[in-house]
């Protein structure tokens, strides 16, 4: 291919293509086409041409036989031989005068029997001249009817009539391209001439009879082959045919017009002509300039009656005629083959925008798409090969959009859950720390409680001996008492360190944690401490059990439901929610109130063992600490979240059992 095909656009490609296929298909029938009308029009008139210069030789003939048979029929008549013997001139005179006028002869004369005229018509004074030398009359004088075309001097002609010989000279011409002469004049004539012998009673030889008709100027034939062949066929007020007769080279009867509409007599032929048809006596058939045109031409010698070439006859057909139909056929082809180029052309356009018009559409949206428009689509509307390619690449472009709106999807869900995973993280960062703090915490207060436990027991044991030996009214009972009191109290301490210090594996069992919500509520709020609490409840139906110990998380409940209601001071919301966290399957109980709240400063140490804010008496500092233990325990996790002035949110996490799995 062509390099520079491959910068032009497809359809420009393909009109290029349809157009070059079709310029060469129309140039190469435009050029035949032109050639076989050409030459097919031009054989046509050849042949034509041909064809009317047989007819002009035939009507040539024709006259010449005429002349002949007059002369003869007047030869052999008894008339011509009986006023001969009576010398009977008058008689001869109205005989001759009857055989011209029949025959249209210019002149008729006889001649003895050695060949001097004795008599002529024209001038019948004149007499005695010896014709016999010429070629007719003197096979005549040998006794044979002869006719032929001769051509007689000027001193022949002027014997038979003056007239004659004036009719007879015709100046020359100069006319280009033919031979050179001197000659200025022709002087001699051209005739159609017939000679018969006159013979007497007694078969001797009389005389000769002869006669003829001057061409020169004489347009008879010339008009006769024209009538007869081209009568009316003009073109552009122009004869189309033609017809001459020439004396040599030299025209002497012709209808060839000259510009000033004259015939164009005294012109002569061109030596090419001359060379072929009077050298080498053939016909000739050729292009041919005439006077003022261009003619196609055919050329036939005339001998005379010793076969010597002496003139030409011709016939020449308006070339232009021709010219003319050829050209309008030529351009009528031409026409229409430019109209079927631009209709066909104008289809190619049509068909070639229907086959790269959904191409350009499918580059446009393909650029479109490098850009990240997903959205754009192809209108398919055929249902071809390129409807096909239209069609699978919306669907391309469909799966591709489908594929970045997963991806986009998945980069945010994996922010998320970096955040998610990163806050679990430090979750359970600060719950190992805690738990780490607690277990060192846990060993130290198990081994205080334990030191701490035997001596207390001793202590209560011998002070209640000694109580029961008091007696009521003794003063120091009271004192006693409040020993005892302290002690017990001691002891609970002691309990409760032993109890978180414990680390025990307590129970396992399936916990419904709504149900031990709504128990241990029923056991606490009856006390006045509830009185102004409302009690918010907000339990999922359908929360999967979890598994553990339930009086253990009894435990846990209550430890942050009674630090709420003391943070709310008596008065206030408390609300538990509880739910399933399917994400990470974990039962999630929430438990908020409208207290206090923690500051900032304690936050991390509220789940320690002993710490508390609340009064010596009131607050061991313990219940956070036993909570965290335990849920811990549960595999769970115990979060909070606090703002001071608005109140506290506990949120602990237990992982779910799936109960319709155990069953
Ligand atoms: N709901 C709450 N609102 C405000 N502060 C609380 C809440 N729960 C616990 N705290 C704080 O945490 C401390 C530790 O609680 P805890 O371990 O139960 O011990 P105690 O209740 O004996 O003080 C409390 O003294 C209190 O300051
Ligand atoms: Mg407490």
């Amino acid at each position: 291919m062509i390099p520079f095909l491959q910068t032009l656009s497809l359809r420009a490609r393909l009109i290029l293509i349809y157009v070059f296929i079709l310029g060469m298909g129309g140039l190469i029938t435009s050029f035949i086409g032109s050639l076989i009308v050409n030459t097919t029009l031009m054989d046509q008139a050849r042949s034509k041409v041909s064809h009317d210069l047989n007819i002009a030789r035939m009507v040539y003939e024709k006259q010449l036989k005429l002349i002949q048979n007059s002369i003869y029929i007047g030869a052999s008549g008894n008339t011509i031989q009986q006023t001969l013997y009576a010398n009977d001139r008058n008689r001869l005179l109205t005989r001759l005068e009857q055989i011209r006028r029949d025959t249209n002869l210019d002149f008729i004369s006889v001649t003895d029997k050695d060949g001097r005229v004795i008599f002529r018509i024209t001038a019948p004074d004149r007499q005695g001249d010896d014709v016999s030398r010429i070629p007719i009359i003197s096979a005549a004088l040998n006794g044979k009817t002869a006719g032929g075309t001769e051509i007689l001097t000027k001193a022949i002609l002027q014997n038979e009539d003056e007239q004659l010989a004036e009719q007879a000279l015709i100046k020359i011409i100069d006319t280009p391209k033919a031979k050179p002469t001197n000659k200025t004049e022709e002087t001699s004539g051209m005739v159609l001439m017939a000679a018969a012998p006159i013979f007497g009673e007694d078969g001797k030889l009389l005389g000769v009879l002869y006669g003829g008709h001057l061409l020169n100027r004489n347009f008879m034939i010339v008009d006769r082959v024209w009538d007869l062949v081209y009568k009316g066929e003009k073109y552009h007020d122009q004869d189309i045919g033609t017809v001459t007769i020439f004396l040599d080279d030299l025209r002497i009867s012709t209808n060839v017009k000259t510009k000033k509409g004259e015939r164009a007599i005294g012109t002569r032929i061109s030596s090419e002509v001359a060379d072929a048809v009077l050298t080498k006596g053939v016909r000739w058939t050729s292009r041919a300039f005439v006077v003022n045109d261009w003619y196609i031409s055919e050329y036939e010698p005339i001998q005379n009656f010793n076969g010597k070439t002496i003139g030409i006859l011709y016939v020449g057909l308006l070339e232009k005629a021709y010219t003319s139909i050829r050209n309008k056929v030529i351009f009528t082809f031409m026409i229409v083959a430019t109209l079927g180029f631009f209709i066909i052309v104008g289809i190619s356009y049509l068909i070639t925008r229907s086959i790269t018009k959904p191409l350009s559409e499918m580059v446009s949206v393909t650029q479109s798409i490098a850009t990240g428009d997903l959205d754009r689509r192809i209108v398919v509307k055929s249902k071809d090969e390129i409807g096909q390619l239209a069609l699978s690449f919306n669907k391309m472009v469909a799966s591709l959009r489908k594929m970045r709106a997963e991806l986009e999807n998945w980069a945010n869900t994996l922010e998320q859950k970096v955040k998610e995973r990163t806050e679990e993280l430090a979750a359970m960062q600060n719950t190992l720390v805690q738990s780490q703090r607690l277990a060192s915490l846990g060993k130290m207060a198990a081994g205080i409680a334990h030191e701490i436990n035997n001596p207390l027991g001793g202590i209560l044991v011998l002070s209640s001996l000694v109580l029961e030996d008091l007696k009521e009214e003794d003063p120091h009972r009271e004192n006693l008492q409040e020993v005892i009191k302290q002690t017990m109290r001691c002891r609970d301490i002691v309990k409760g360190l032993l109890q978180f210090s414990r680390q025990e594996e307590g129970k396992t069992e399936y916990v419904k944690v709504n149900t031990m919500l709504n128990s241990t509520l029923s056991l606490i709020e009856k006390q006045a401490l509830f009185h102004n609490i409302e009690i918010i409840k907000n339990f999922e139906s359908n929360l999967p059990d979890v598994l553990g110990d339930g009086s253990q998380l009894q435990q846990v409940f209550m430890n942050i439901i009674l630090n709420a209601v003391q943070a709310m001071k008596e008065i206030g919301v408390l609300t538990i929610n509880t739910c399933h966290d399917p994400k990470n399957d974990m039962v999630v109980i929430e438990i908020a109130d409208t207290g206090t709240g923690i500051p900032d400063e304690i936050i991390d140490r509220i789940f320690d063992p002993f710490f508390t804010t609340k009064e010596v008496g009131e607050g061991t500092g313990l219940g956070l600490s036993i909570a965290y233990g335990i849920i811990t325990k549960h595999r769970g996790r115990m979060t909070v979240k606090s703002k001071v002035g608005q109140g506290s949110v506990f949120t602990i996490k237990i992982p779910a059992v799936e109960i319709l799995k155990e069953i």
